[in-house]
């Protein structure tokens, strides 16, 4: 089956319990329907399809690696919602509905994206995914890590202090690791830590996902300046708008893309043990490259 094909299966089925956890946990608050709006507004759910293509490879079981998925996909609801904000890329869109400071006020949007920030750490740590405590340490303890100072967080800081700024291509890439890359490095490796997988396995895995996350972003970035709203949902050419430093405007469109394929060349050649055995590991990858919206 095609990689689409899975995407949007496994987003269906995704959706269904995404919700049900997010209506027995939340209330009729303004600020629960503010986490609701922000997280069940149609994103395409790549990191928790990610997750569960790991999963499989690591044989994870459904009930735990679920609730992962949904931690991370909480996470990312939160960033995203921050992200839009006036004081960060002031974005009035998002996937194709008002963001949620636009839909709410900016107070709200603040609060509700601290909360889904809490919430995402208060399934992580629940019983329910894992037994073992110290299999909910190590994840607590690493998209900790991957969030704060040292990951997501730092990266957006970056991407901010950037902003009409000349740069040179290490520093972007470094940016876009942190921004983007660290929450793909952790979809990727998680089911690998609640299987118990050993340390060099967690490692490959990790890899993978920080080079998908990085791709990621170089072809959102090229969504950014080449697509339609109505494909993205969000403004297109706000990167540009916005003084936004990326690897587009520094190398242009075709050497970027050149970089993103020779980087995924490299890291298959490199981890040829990994690919031969899993194909999807492959295929993934060369859905990231192409990808269009
Ligand atoms: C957008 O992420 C932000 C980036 C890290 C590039 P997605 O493209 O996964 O957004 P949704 O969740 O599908 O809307
Ligand atoms: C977002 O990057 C990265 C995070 C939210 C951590 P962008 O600012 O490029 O994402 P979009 O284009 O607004 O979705
Ligand atoms: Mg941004
Ligand atoms: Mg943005
Ligand atoms: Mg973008």
């Amino acid at each position: 089956m095609i990689i689409n094909t899975l995407i949007n299966n496994h987003k269906t089925q995704f959706d269904k319990y995404f919700f049900d956890l997010l209506k027995a946990n939340l209330n009729s608050s303004i600020l629960s329907k503010a986490m609701i709006y922000g997280s069940m507004n149609g994103g395409k759910r790549i990191r928790p399809f990610l997750v569960s293509q790991a999963a499989k490879i690591a044989k994870a079981k459904k009930s735990q690696y679920l609730r992962v998925s949904s931690a991370i996909e909480i996470i990312h609801s939160y960033s995203l919602i921050h992200d839009d904000l006036p004081s960060m890329d002031n974005d009035d869109f998002r996937r194709g509905k008002l963001s949620t400071h636009k839909k709410f006020d900016e107070a709200t949007a603040i609060l509700a994206g601290d909360a889904l920030h809490d919430f995402s750490f208060q399934i992580l740590s629940s019983r329910l995914t894992h037994t073992n405590p110290e299999r909910r340490i190590q994840l607590i303890n690493y998209l900790a890590k991957s969030l704060g100072h040292l990951g997501l967080v730092a990266g957006q800081s970056l991407d901010l202090l950037y902003e009409n700024k000349r740069n040179n291509i290490k520093k972007i890439i470094n940016m876009y690791k942190l921004k983007t890359g660290s929450l793909f490095e952790f979809s990727f490796s998680s089911p690998f830590i609640l299987t118990n997988h050993p340390k060099e396995i967690i490692k490959f895995y990790q890899r993978y996902g920080l080079l998908f996350g990085l791709i990621f972003q170089i072809i959102d970035d090229l969504i950014d300046e080449s697509k339609s709203f109505k494909l993205i949902g969000k403004t297109p050419g706000k990167d540009k708008k916005q003084g936004k430093n990326t690897l587009i405007n520094l190398l242009g469109k075709n050497n970027a893309i050149k970089f993103c394929h020779e980087e995924v060349s490299a890291f298959i050649m490199n981890n040829n043990y990994f690919f031969k055995k899993y194909k999807i590991l492959n295929d993934l990858l060369i859905y990231c490259l192409n990808r269009t919206k």
